[in-house]
C-alpha cells in the first residue's frame, strides 16, 4: 500500500501535479488525438519502447495521466486507469480478470447497468455471475468454487445502502487467491479506502462525486498492483476503446479539488434528510447507513469515514406515493445519477434499475417503491422545505 505524507485535501489538489512549461496554475488540457515523432529513429524507440513518450491518445494522454495518479494517490493504490465511463472501467475490469468458463461472484445489489453487464452480456460470452448476500460471510465462504475469480461488491449498494464488510471479505479472497473489487462510488476516497481494507481494485464512476458537478462522465479503475494497471491499459483500455477524454479528465480534475469540502456537505444534508424522514408520520421505512438502527451501521463506523449523501426510503402509500411525490418536488430534480451539487430524486426500480426482475426486486434488497435521493449542496433546510410540501 501507498502511504502519502499528505492529507486528502491537499493530495485531491497537489497529488502526481508536474511543473508546466510556462508556470501555469491548472494543467493544461492536451487536447490531441496524437503525438509528434521528430524523425523515424524517434519512432522505432518509442515503439520498440526504448523511449517512454506519449503515441496516441487511446494509448495514453498527459492530461488522463495526471487524474490516474492523482486518484491513486487518493485510493492508496500504485496506478489507475481513467475510462469513458465507470461502465467501460466495470466492463474492462471483470474482462481483465475472468475468462470464459470462470465465475464472478457479486453482491445482490449492484447499479442497474452493472447488474444488466453481468446477468446478461457477460453470461453470454460464458462468463456467468452468481450474486449472493455479501453482508453474510457464511455465504460469502460457503460460495467459492474452482471456477470462481472474482468477487464483486458496491459499498454502500446502489440503491438499498447496504454495507459490505470489506475487509472481511478481502480475508476470504485472499485465502482462495480470488480478486476483491469494490464500487467505491458512493463513498468516494474520503469515506472509504478499500485498497486499505484489502481490495485490490478500486472502481469509480467519476461522472459521480470526483466529478461533483453533473458535467461529464468518466470511470476509473486503482489497483494495488502495477502489473494489472498495465495490463488493463493495453490490453483492454487501449483495445477495447473506453477511453477517457483529455477534457473530461481536466473536469473531473478541477471537481476533485474541492471533492473533500463537497462529500462533507453532502453527508450533513443527507443525514439531515434522513432524520427527517425518519420522524415523518408518512414515511415505512429509511435506508441510511448513519441511522444507528441501519444493520450495517457498526461496519460502517469500522470501515468508513463518512456515512456518504445517499438516502433511500419508502413512504406508506407504496409506489403511487413514491411517483406522486418524486413529482411533486420541485428543488429535488427527477433525475437518475447522483454525487452532483443539485439534489436528484429518482425511483430507481422504474429508472436506473430496470434491469432487476420486477417480481424479484425484495429479493435484490429494495422494491418497487423505493425512492432515492442524492443530496446536493444546497441549504438543509431549502431541501426539507421541499420534501415536505411534497409529501
Ligand atoms: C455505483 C455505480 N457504479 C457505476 C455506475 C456507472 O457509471 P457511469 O454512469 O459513469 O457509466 C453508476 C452509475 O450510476 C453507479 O451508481
Amino acid at each position: 500500500m501507498k502511504k502519502d505524507p499528505f492529507h486528502i485535501e491537499t493530495l485531491a489538489i497537489h497529488a502526481a501535479e508536474q511543473p508546466e512549461q510556462n508556470q501555469s496554475l491548472n494543467p493544461p488540457i492536451y487536447m490531441t488525438s496524437t503525438f509528434t515523432f521528430k524523425d523515424l529513429e524517434q519512432a522505432d524507440d518509442t515503439f520498440s519502447f526504448k523511449r517512454k513518450a506519449y503515441v496516441y491518445t487511446r494509448g495514453g494522454n498527459p492530461t488522463v495521466n495526471l487524474f490516474e495518479k492523482r486518484l491513486a494517490a487518493l485510493e492508496g493504490g500504485e496506478d489507475s486507469v481513467a475510462f469513458s465511463s465507470g461502465m467501460a472501467a466495470i466492463a474492462s475490469v471483470l474482462m481483465s480478470l475472468a475468462k470464459s468458463g470462470d465465475e464472478i461472484v457479486a453482491h445482490r445489489n449492484l447499479y442497474g447497468s452493472t447488474f444488466g453487464l453481468t446477468s446478461r452480456l457477460l453470461p453470454s460470452f460464458n462468463l456467468p455471475t452468481r450474486y449472493i448476500d455479501m453482508t453474510d460471510m457464511e455465504e460469502v465462504k460457503k460460495c467459492v468454487t474452482h471456477k470462481t475469480k472474482v468477487f464483486f461488491l458496491e459499498t454502500p449498494t446502489n440503491p438499498s445502502m447496504e454495507i459490505i464488510d470489506i475487509q472481511a471479505v478481502a480475508e476470504i479472497s485472499r485465502k482462495h487467491k480470488i480478486k476483491l473489487v469494490v464500487d467505491n462510488t458512493f463513498a468516494s476516497p474520503c469515506f472509504q479506502r478499500p485498497l486499505e481494507l484489502g481490495a485490490d481494485i478500486v472502481i469509480h464512476s467519476a461522472t459521480k462525486y470526483l466529478s461533483g458537478h453533473g458535467d461529464t462522465l468518466g470511470g476509473i479503475a486503482t489497483s494495488r498492483e502495477e502489473d494489472h494497471i498495465s495490463k488493463l491499459k493495453f490490453d483492454y483500455m487501449c483495445e477495447l476503446g473506453g477511453v477517457m477524454s483529455p477534457f473530461n479528465a481536466w473536469l473531473i480534475l478541477r471537481g476533485m479539488k474541492t471533492l473533500p469540502l463537497r462529500m462533507r456537505k453532502h453527508e450533513s444534508n443527507a443525514s439531515t434528510i434522513a432524520r427527517f424522514l425518519y420522524n415523518h408520520p408518512k414515511v415505512k421505512n429509511v435506508i441510511y447507513p448513519g441511522l444507528e438502527e441501519h444493520p450495517g451501521y457498526v461496519t460502517a463506523v469500522k470501515q468508513m469515514k463518512g456515512f456518504g449523501g445517499i438516502v433511500s426510503f419508502e413512504l406508506d402509500g407504496g409506489l403511487e406515493a413514491a411517483r406522486a411525490f418524486v413529482e411533486k418536488v420541485k428543488l429535488l430534480k427527477l433525475a437518475v445519477s447522483l454525487g452532483d451539487t443539485e439534489s436528484l430524486v429518482e425511483i430507481p426500480a422504474l429508472m436506473t434499475h430496470r434491469d432487476y426482475p420486477e417480481e424479484e426486486l425484495e429479493k435484490f434488497g429494495f422494491s418497487r417503491a423505493t425512492v432515492r435521493i442524492s443530496a446536493g449542496l444546497e441549504h438543509a433546510d431549502d431541501l426539507l422545505s421541499d420534501i415536505e410540501q411534497a409529501m
